[in-house]
């Protein structure tokens, strides 16, 4: 196939590194990264702008676009795809709100009768106050719009809760909103469900590390690690989820006319009263999806088309390896704050030249003289696969010992509470 994959990230990197490892199709990426550039043909196109991708897909021929941030799929990319006549992976704008909108995937939520954190949808400081006091600490405040990543505080100081409403409500006028929540206390779980619309297809759960520091302290950032499988998660999650969470929602969606293809991602919490979503996204997750690709032995690219032609039931079962991958991310000085650009990247072939190794690219830009810098937040994903669990993040860490960038940031424990068998889901 002639394949067109859109966006820059990791993500996308991982989404052109497995189709490309299928070894049979023409691919292309708008605008992808220097790392993108070695697997894909890049092209410049402004990704928000939905014509001129439509109108990219149509003078490449392609048989297929993938839409991989949110940003494009809120925008309305996939609908300009669509009205050309090229098959799109990724939801419609309008079902893309499961993510545009925290408050509208709460009403779907409350509509499918999905388990999630009750909640109290905010449109001044005083109701936020109120809420914050209603529910107690810790705090939850979550910015109502995208925010990449960044616009959730979960915090036990009652100040910094409502400073981060009072700036989420002033940045965005009378449309304001932020949504207060109810802790979910228990492990987080991240899984990513492919949908037609009607079908849904659950691929398998990965574990995410938000926030910048060892044992979870700093600040949230888009995502500094993965792992995936999860030993401890209880068996049946996944069909749990499916029934309860992802059919009801993919139902819900199609009733409201809004029918919801492309990749529901299902972030939850196992908490001490149940499982409960954290939240939904509408687009494969970074960087999880740097370790769930990377277990994937069946073609993505058949999945993707179905998800896109509404043929997903009659897909084959997929099939996963069972070996552990670890993704450790290498992040710029500053990230998830002001980021510096511009330091050079060294030893990427070194870490590739490890057994199960491989590295990719996120925000990294080429200098004048060429040589790779970064230029983003999150720089590059370095991720192994490995015997174990273990294994995997020697290899992983044993990877980004050997890459260079000044001033730059990891966690050293990813997936080593999981090593550890540290990881306990709270019974119900
Ligand atoms: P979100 O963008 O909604 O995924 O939130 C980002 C992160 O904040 C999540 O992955 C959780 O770690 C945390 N978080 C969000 N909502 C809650 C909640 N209700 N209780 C506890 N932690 C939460
Ligand atoms: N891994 C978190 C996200 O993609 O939103």
């Amino acid at each position: 196939m002639k394949i067109l994959v859109v966006g820059n990230g990791a993500r996308e990197h991982a989404i052109l590194h497995a189709l490309a490892a299928e070894g049979s199709h023409e691919l292309h990426a708008a605008n992808g990264n220097p790392g993108i550039a070695a697997e894909a043909t890049l092209h410049a196109v402004d990704q928000n702008d939905g014509p001129a991708v439509a109108a990219l897909a149509t003078s490449l021929g392609v048989d297929l676009v993938v839409v991989g941030p949110e940003a494009p799929l809120v925008a309305g990319v996939a609908d300009a795809v669509v009205a050309a006549g090229i098959p799109a992976f990724g939801p419609s704008g309008a079902a893309a709100q499961l993510e545009g909108s925290k408050s509208f995937a709460k009403d779907v939520m409350a509509a499918a009768g999905v388990p999630t954190a009750m909640a109290h949808i905010c449109t001044t400081v005083d109701e936020v106050a109120a809420a914050l006091d209603a529910f107690g600490a810790p705090y939850v405040v979550k910015d109502d719009g995208l925010a990449a990543g960044k616009g959730v505080v979960v915090t036990s100081d009652r100040d910094a809760a409502l400073e981060h409403a009072r700036e989420a409500l002033a940045a965005r006028g009378a449309e304001g909103r932020v949504v207060v929540e109810e802790y979910l206390d228990g492990p987080e779980v991240s899984l990513f469900v492919i949908s037609d619309g009607a079908t849904v297809v659950p691929l398998v759960p990965a574990q995410d590390f938000k926030r910048i520091f060892d044992l979870d302290e700093g600040p949230n950032t888009g995502g500094m690690g993965a792992y995936s499988p999860l030993d401890w998660a209880p068996e049946g999650l996944v069909d749990e989820v499916v029934e309860r969470i992802a059919q009801p929602t993919i139902d819900e969606m199609a009733s409201r006319g809004t029918p919801f293809a492309g990749v529901l991602y299902v972030g939850l919490a196992l908490t001490s009263r149940g499982t409960r979503v954290v939240e939904f996204n509408a687009r494969f997750g970074d960087p999880e999806t740097q370790v769930v690709l990377a277990r994937l032995r069946s073609p993505l690219s058949a999945l993707l088309l179905a998800s896109a032609t509404g043929t997903l039931a009659e897909l084959p079962a997929l099939h996963w390896s069972p070996s552990p991958v670890v993704n450790v991310v290498v992040a710029a000085h500053g990230y998830p704050g002001t980021v510096r650009s511009g330091d050079a990247i060294t030893g990427i072939e070194a870490a590739e030249a490890l057994d199960g190794v491989h590295v990719l690219h996120a925000g990294t830009g080429l200098s004048g003289e060429g040589t790779l810098v970064a230029s983003g937040g999150r720089v590059l994903s370095v991720i192994a696969a490995g015997a174990s669990l273990d294994d995997a993040r020697a290899r992983a860490y044993e990877g980004v010992a050997r890459i260079g960038l000044d001033g730059s940031q990891h966690r050293t424990d990813i997936a080593l509470k999981a090593a550890r068998g540290e990881i306990t889901v709270p019974s119900l």
